[in-house]
């Protein structure tokens, strides 16, 4: 017999962009003349920059001769993409990370999804709601999440924290037990980040309750305010309590591409079932080697020329022209009386719905009356209703346009 994982029969469907990708194909075919402008775009825009196409069309070429091939690399990533990674993204911050506590991999999504592996199928796992679902879904797969309530719209034991306006969209800590907590800042959906002080709170709170915290900084990059931390390691105490997931895709446009990084630190320890103290650094080692064989060696001589002057100076350019999308967005909103979020260190800005709509309500008239689509908040969880997500990374032209017919809409 060939029995299947049946917590995948758990899983509701991805309904969000299947949903919306319906929605604007039907309002297209149904008035061919419209000329949508989409706000709801995920996925970068910019092509990568020059440095970086220079530096693998340089690898592409060793790669075709006898001295300069590279076969199998090693599986945490080569060592001078790890030394980049440990000198710019954590030295230049005052934070020491040692090479083997970086472990390159194709992408942030799927490491934040196969850390699962090396963790207690009992675990409870709390997640901040809005929420980037791959979260929920891969711990779902994973057996930790219980049934899923649709009168809630939630899984039984995931907890949920939610972060709105009403809390300034500063998650608190849950009352209930809890063993793993996702963080994302800047965060998507909402865009919005934690201080310094504010992330303190959590890795206080982890270390005393012996809970680990996993810290996706997908949009770290986006930073732009002095008080927000680039790392959860520049908080004293994050490296006995968490695990830290970086990305190309958003810092550099290698969403196509594909490279990102996780950070183990050897001081993290979990416990096996006799209570005794267990690495995860070691674990984490010994499940990459195993599942996972390595980024190409040109795409690491990629990643690494995003660290030169060249490409540092080119990345900045692009990701200003994104910051600068989300500015036109905040202002614009503002004019017209619509409380707007983030924006500020991200590329996503989280709007509140005028006049109490419900957020696919929102969806539907912003498309039928301006010609603008962009993603309802509700779809990336219960906490998400009553809000709308708009991204920067469609052309200034466009953001002007889409926001100027904002002002048309009659709400
Ligand atoms: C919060 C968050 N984490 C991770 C990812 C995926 O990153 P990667 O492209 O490295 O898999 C995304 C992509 O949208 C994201 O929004």
């Amino acid at each position: 017999m060939i029995k299947v994982n049946s917590n995948f029969g758990k899983l509701q469907g991805s309904y969000l962009f299947s949903e919306t990708a319906k929605r604007i194909n039907a309002h297209a075919q149904a008035h061919p003349e419209a000329e949508i402008i989409r706000l709801g775009i995920g996925d970068v825009t910019m092509p990568i920059c020059e440095a970086v196409s220079k530096a693998m069309h340089k690898a592409v070429d060793e790669m075709a001769t006898k001295g300069g091939f590279h076969g199998y690399g090693p599986e945490q990533g080569y060592e001078f993409l790890r030394a980049a990674i440990a000198k710019n993204d954590y030295k230049a911050r005052g934070v020491d990370i040692a090479l083997d506590e970086i472990f390159v991999s194709d992408g942030s999504k799927c490491d934040t999804g196969n850390i699962g592996d090396i963790l207690g199928s009992d675990c409870v796992v709390a997640v901040t709601d809005p929420v980037y679902p791959v979260y929920v879904d891969t711990n779902v797969m994973a057996g930790r999440s219980g049934d899923f309530d649709p009168a809630t719209g939630r899984f039984k034991n995931i907890v949920y924290i939610v972060t709105d306006a009403g809390n300034s969209f500063v998650p608190e800590i849950p009352k209930q037990k809890v063993d793993i907590v996702y963080l994302c800042y800047p965060n998507n959906p909402t865009g919005m980040t934690l201080t310094r002080d504010q992330l303190k709170v959590w890795v206080d709170w982890a270390n005393k309750e012996g809970v680990l915290i996993l810290f996706d900084g997908a949009y770290e990059r986006f930073i732009t305010e002095d008080d927000v931390p680039h790392s959860i390691y520049e908080i004293e105490g994050a490296k006995t309590c968490a695990i830290e997931f970086r990305s190309f895709s958003k810092t550099a446009g290698f969403t196509g591409t594909r490279c990102a990084y996780t950070v183990v630190p050897k001081e993290l320890m979990g416990r096996d079932d006799k209570g005794q103290a267990v690495s995860l650094n070691a674990l984490w080692n010994r499940r990459h080697t195993t599942k996972f064989n390595g980024v190409s060696y040109v795409v690491q001589r990629g990643a690494e020329a995003v660290y030169s002057p060249e490409g540092r100076q080119q990345v900045e350019s692009v990701l200003a022209y994104y910051l600068n999308n989300a500015k036109i967005i905040l202002k614009g909103l503002a004019d017209i009386g619509i409380t707007a979020y983030g924006g500020v260190n991200s590329p996503y800005v989280w709007l509140k719905t005028p006049g109490g709509m419900d957020s696919w309500s929102f969806f539907d008239k912003l498309l039928k009356e301006a010609n603008v689509a962009g993603t309802p908040g509700a779809g990336f969880g219960a906490a998400g209703e009553g809000y709308f997500r708009l991204t920067a990374f469609n052309t200034p032209e466009n953001t002007e346009r889409a926001i100027q017919r904002f002002a048309s809409l009659n709400i």
